[in-house]
């Protein structure tokens, strides 16, 4: 419940690969909220809190050897854990509703799925760091792989980040392992076609969330 007994906010994800245009999404997505008078906080993982950020820094900065897959795990998961600590439960309880570019999906996704750690153990993570948190509604965004590249050879024109610059299987498996989740928690997930322009795709996301619009 809320401070003043009004419904709690909720709690949306947007997921995907790299150039689904989660994050033109998520900011359609913040402004229909607001329109309807709800209030909003949009944020992002890595980050959304300065420790969270600074942890940010550290995982995607292109520096040094880099970090092997089970500390990639453990820093997504510790970030995660100050966002969630510090702001998205803060936020759910006054009543706001979070809409956060990237969430847990996104470890299993990348950590699990690109990186070879198994399910479990990124939600034995997630359920230490954050006591298993998860978003009322994860919204996939899936787009066709030259689409996505086409994207991404406009955003990254001055070179990629550490994990968004892996190589094609690597990306492959993560958007397949997106897909398994998404097949085997239909009730959490919505699959969104992100191929089409903004206004279609903003469109197919606000129908998803109709169920739990006031
Ligand atoms: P970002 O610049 O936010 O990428 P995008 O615009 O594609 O969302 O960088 C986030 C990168 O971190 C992206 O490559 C996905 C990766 N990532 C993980 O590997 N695990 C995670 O848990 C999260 C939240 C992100």
């Amino acid at each position: 419940m809320s401070r003043d007994g009004a419904a709690p906010g909720r709690f949306i994800a947007l997921e995907g690969g790299e150039g689904a245009g989660k994050s033109t999404q998520g900011a359609l997505l913040a402004e229909a909220l607001r329109q309807r008078g709800l209030e909003v906080v949009s944020t992002r993982e890595p980050g959304g809190t300065p420790g969270a950020e600074a942890i940010r820094a550290l995982l995607l900065g292109t520096d040094g050897e880099g970090w092997g897959p089970r500390a990639e795990a453990l820093l997504f998961a510790a970030a995660r854990a100050d966002h969630v600590d510090r702001l998205i439960r803060p936020a759910l309880a006054a009543g706001r509703w979070v809409v956060c570019d990237r969430y847990v999906d996104s470890s299993r996704a990348y950590q699990g799925g690109g990186g070879g750690l198994s399910d479990a153990d990124i939600l034995a993570l997630h359920a230490i760091g954050s006591e298993g948190l998860l978003p009322d509604m994860t919204l996939l965004i899936e787009v066709s792989p030259n689409v996505a590249a086409a994207r991404l050879a406009r955003r990254d024109a001055g070179g990629a980040d550490r994990i968004g610059g892996r190589e094609a299987a690597y990306h492959a498996r993560v958007a397949a392992a997106f897909a398994r989740f998404a097949e085997a928690d239909p009730s959490r997930f919505a699959r969104i076609a992100g191929d089409g322009a903004p206004e279609a795709i903003h469109a197919q996301i606000l129908a998803a969330l109709a169920p739990l619009l006031p």
